[in-house]
């Protein structure tokens, strides 16, 4: 496994794999790497002849105040996890590689980064549409690989790819759980083992959700009501949103039918949490 820091370096080792017909798999991280990452890194191993991570904890989807100082950088670990799930190449760099000084070029999606997250965390879609663009050109990968438990951040992903008309095709996997449902995140390690055991109500609460919705009990007003008692029941928390939107746009529906996405963000501690489940709940006839 190679490990490179700088965009010359990663351009000279990739440019004749890719002329030589090799399809690209690329995964970016943020680093703290665990199995939801090591999940997107098996998928691109078992499509893709070259396998491409990156690890940079992008300062600009952070807001003031937010946990960009503090966020975990196991760099060790993480480099023996990527070399464990066979990546081929694993990209490291500096800020000031991907920030040069004087950057003040900005990707910006609109309407998908409205509502859930992008209301609660002014500016950091722009954050994460910026950096992955950019990671996007400096790689140029066939295929990119990124997990369901950020469902808005894929969608607006997706959505970019389309709008700039790039060739790559953007493959969604699956939320990995814990053994007792708690949605894997880098940051349940910011988690007391009180609030940890607290945190299990988030995925609790969405499978109940799930249950209503395909049993034909929709009545999103009823079900996000409900969804806030039983995360209130479990502890003291700060709910940002619980909501329940179509699964493309985005946008809040006030029936569970079709394709759903019940989605929710509560801060428990110093920790805010998000996660979420896709429910298709039949035709809009139903
Ligand atoms: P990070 O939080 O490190 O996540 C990297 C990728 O792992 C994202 O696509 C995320 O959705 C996926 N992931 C995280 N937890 C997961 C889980 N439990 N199951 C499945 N996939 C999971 O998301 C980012 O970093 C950054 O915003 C990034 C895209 C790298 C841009 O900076």
């Amino acid at each position: 496994m190679r490990k490179l820091e700088t965009v010359a370096a990663l351009r000279t080792h990739l440019q004749p794999l890719s002329r030589a017909g090799k399809r690209i798999g690329f995964v970016p991280t943020m680093g703290a790497l665990h199995e939801g990452h090591r999940s997107l890194m098996r998928a691109a191993r078992k499509e893709c002849e070259i396998v491409v991570a990156s690890i940079f904890v992008n300062p600009t989807q952070f807001g003031p105040g937010e946990d960009f100082e503090k966020y975990p950088r196991p760099l060790e670990k993480d480099l023996a996890a990527c070399r464990e799930e066979g990546v081929d190449v694993v990209f490291v760099p500096e800020v000031g590689e991907i920030y040069p000084p004087g950057a003040v070029t900005r990707v910006s999606v609109a309407r998908l980064t409205e509502g859930l997250c992008g209301r609660h965390r002014p500016g950091h879609f722009d954050g994460v549409t910026t950096v992955v663009a950019k990671l996007f050109n400096i790689v140029q990968p066939d295929k990119a690989y990124f997990g369901q438990k950020d469902a808005q951040q894929a969608a607006v992903i997706r959505q970019m790819v389309r709008d700039l008309i790039w060739p790559i095709q953007i493959v969604v996997c699956p939320t990995v759980r814990e053994g007792d449902g708690l949605a894997m995140s880098s940051r349940n390690a910011y988690l007391s083992p009180e609030q940890r055991r607290q945190a299990l109500c988030l995925s609790k609460a969405l499978h109940w959700a799930q249950g209503q919705i395909e049993t034909g009990r929709g009545d999103v007003q009823k079900i996000t009501a409900a969804m806030r008692e039983q995360i209130e029941a479990a502890g003291p928390c700060e709910i940002d949103y619980i909501e329940v939107v179509d699964a493309e746009t985005l946008e809040p529906k006030t029936s569970a039918v079709g394709r759903c996405l019940v989605a929710l963000a509560v801060r428990i501690g110093p920790a805010r949490l998000i996660d979420n489940v896709l429910v298709d709940a039949g035709g809009a006839g139903r």
